[in-house]
Formats: C-alpha cells, structure tokens, sequence
C-alpha cells in the first residue's frame, strides 16, 4: 500500500509529542522485525492496558476427511444468518497458509477484535457498513474486498439488510501481486488496478475518557479476551503503509487477448502458498476461431476454489450463485460437455466470482460435508443432469 496519514503526527519519528499536555503513546505496527511495512499510530492511552485478563478459548475446526478424491461443489446459498463478523464466520476448508470461511453475520460487532496472527481478507457478496479502527473509520459495499492486516483493533458496524461474506485469513501478509508492483512498490502500469482503486480510511475518531470495553485478540490459534477501562480507538494520529482498505472487485480491469488468457490474468492479490483472483464481466477473446472458455487443465500443483458471486459462470453448469466449486489437485477439470459448443461466437461474460488457488492441499471441514453436492463430480459425463440449482442472478 501507499503512505497514508490521518490526524495529527509530530514532524519526526520517536520524540515527544503531546496533546493538551499529555504525553501521547507512540505505537510500531510492522511486518518483519522493523524492516517491513510498517505505520506509526499515536494513542492516548497505552495499548498494553488491561484492567482483566478474561477467557481464552481455542479455535475448534471439525474436519471432514472425505471417502473419495473428486471435484466438489459445496452450496452455501442455504445458510441462514448467525452470529457476528467473527464468530458467524463458518469455515469450509484451510490449509496451514490459509482459511476460508463464509459469514452471515446477523448483527454487528459488541466487542472490539483485533487478528494478532493473520491477516484477513472479506468479500462482500452483499451488504454494507463502516469498520470502525485504531486508523479510522472504513466504509464497505458491496463487492468490495475488505483488507484487514494483523494487529488492526476493529468492530464492525452493519447497515440494515443481509450480509454475505467470503472470508479469508492467513498468517501471511496480503498484498498485491509482486509483478504488478515496480521497485519501488507502485503499481505498474500493466497492473489490472492503480493506487486510485485502494480505499484507505479516511476520517480518524479519537474516543478519549473512561469506559468499559471489552477487547477479543486471535492468538495462538484461539480468541483471548481482555476487558478494557478505555476505549481502545484511541489514536490521535498516524502514519505509514500499513492499515485497512478496500478495493472494489468492479475497479479490476480485466486484461483480455485475441485467444484466451490464462487463470493469473486475474489475480487480485497474493499470500504465501496462495493466491485470490477476480472475475469480472469482461469482452471475451476476439479471435475469430477463439475458445472463449478455459482449457482443460491438470491442477498439478494447486487447489482451486471458486465462490460464484452474480452472473452466469460460463465454464460451469448447474452452479447457483453463492456456491463454491473446490477442484483440487492431481485432477483435470474443464468446462463441462456442451458448454464449449455454446459459448463458440460469445463475445461478452457477465460472470463474477472469486477464486482462490492454493498450493498445498486444502482440509475441508464437517461443514463442507453438509453443504456438499455429490452430483457435481459425474457432472462431466454426456447428458449427465446439472446439479439440482440453476443460476439466478
Ligand atoms: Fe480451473
């Protein structure tokens, strides 16, 4: 990300700085030991204050390990809303890079959270709301990708109507693509989006005095809870490259050919052992004799999921929009019979989706196992049906 600023910073690094005769707390929020990113946030009061250590409690994850290796498509359109921005979130598969889950929240946040071992990745399928943070306040629509990094104390605050989110975590850094960036950290100009696209917050709350909150950290693969006697959005000022975004999956512009492009054309951004990309509707390969649909392809080394978001997904049959088609590696996958035929002469697609490849196996859990569609895995076959849900978006 760029260098962004918000509210009041001293002129240099690490001399005093005060507010009405305070002395202000001066906070290093940075990757890789003081040699990556980093932001420098000024608070009122120290972030190390607790008034009570509360509860910690472990993350269970409930795996489903599957009697057979195939294609899978999991349905999420059926689940209801639950729970909160964190702990609605229901998680479908992960592996040690990453995790996916979807969320329903059915209210906003009651407690502070801040991720202390990952970064966080949200689609919005729907919804809107503002997160509110220690780097100011975040507004969100729909479609957009919310960046969340690590150490970002946070709550949401949900508008009225449903809200649907495809959720990543990883204990990587998110980032944009390595290719897309010039040495020195800017978008290039063949990137498929420009610093312009990226939303940082833009209005810094200070909340000053005593109060009673409650503060939920993600540590050590579980959720400590600290009880707080001040309001912990507490920041005067801040500066640096570090701090939450978003960016709107229709500020992608997609990179087309005269014959298809391949899946990377439409990475979005990068993690370790991991990719998320976005497709968009788009004008299709202009080649008189072009395929204007992928190739067969041997995931040999990947895991390639796909949550299909509005439109109809060209390459597939039978997907309903919200559902989640999981090709994992060591198999070939393309588009089913008769979809090639049709799409021959197409000159546009409507399609939207999120896809995520990862490169080491991913674990599914019990939930996947509810969701699952064993249809989907004889899809292929001539004249074989289309899962029971069509496309209505
Ligand atoms: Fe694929």
């Amino acid at each position: 990300m760029r260098y962004h600023r918000l509210g009041e910073v001293p002129a240099k690094r690490h001399v005093q700085f005060r507010r009405d005769g305070r002395l202000l707390v001066e906070e290093v929020m940075g990757y890789e030991g003081f040699s990556g990113n980093e932001s420098i946030l000024y608070h009122l009061v120290s972030p190390c204050r607790v008034a009570e250590v509360l509860e910690f409690t472990p993350i269970a994850r409930e795996e489903w390990v599957p009697d057979a290796h195939v294609h899978r498509l999991t349905q999420t359109g059926p689940l209801e809303p639950e729970g909160d921005p964190v702990h609605g979130r229901r998680l479908l598969m992960w592996n040690g890079d990453v995790e996916i889950s979807v969320c329903k929240p059915a209210q906003g946040s009651d407690v502070f959270f801040r991720d202390g071992e990952g970064d966080e990745v949200l689609f919005v399928k729907e919804g809107s709301g503002v997160l509110e943070t220690v780097f100011g306040t975040l507004p969100f629509r729909r479609h957009d990708y919310v960046v969340i990094p690590r150490g970002t104390t946070h709550r949401f605050r949900l508008d009225d109507g449903p809200q649907t989110w495809l959720c990543f975590q990883t204990p990587g850094e998110i980032e944009t693509p390595n290719r897309y960036r010039n040495r020195y950290g800017q978008l290039n100009e063949g990137a498929p989006f420009s610093q312009r696209d990226f939303h940082a917050p833009e209005e810094l709350v200070t909340h000053d005095g005593p109060g009673e909150h409650v503060l939920e950290v993600r540590v050590r693969d579980g959720y400590q809870r600290f009880l707080l006697d001040y309001h912990p959005l507490d920041v005067v000022g801040w500066d640096g490259y570090v701090y939450p975004y978003t960016f709107n999956i229709h500020d992608f512009e997609p990179i087309t050919g005269r014959v298809h492009q391949p899946p990377p054309v439409h990475q979005t951004f990068q993690g370790p052992g991991f990719v998320i990309c976005s497709f968009c509707p788009r004008e299709l390969d202009y080649d008189p004799m072009a395929v204007p649909l992928p190739y067969h392809h041997s995931n040999l080394q990947s895991e390639e999921m796909i949550y299909y978001v509005a439109g109809e997904f060209g390459s597939r049959k039978g997907v309903a929009l919200e559902s989640i088609t999981l090709h994992p590696s060591g198999l070939p996958h393309g588009p089913q019979p008769g979809l090639v035929e049709r799409a021959l002469g197409a000159r546009r697609t409507e399609e939207l989706a999120v896809m995520c490849d990862t490169f080491r196996p991913l674990r599914l859990s019990t939930l996947a196992r509810d969701l699952d569609d064993r249809a989907y895995a004889l899809s292929w076959r001539e004249g074989a049906p289309a899962s029971e849900t069509v496309v209505t978006g």
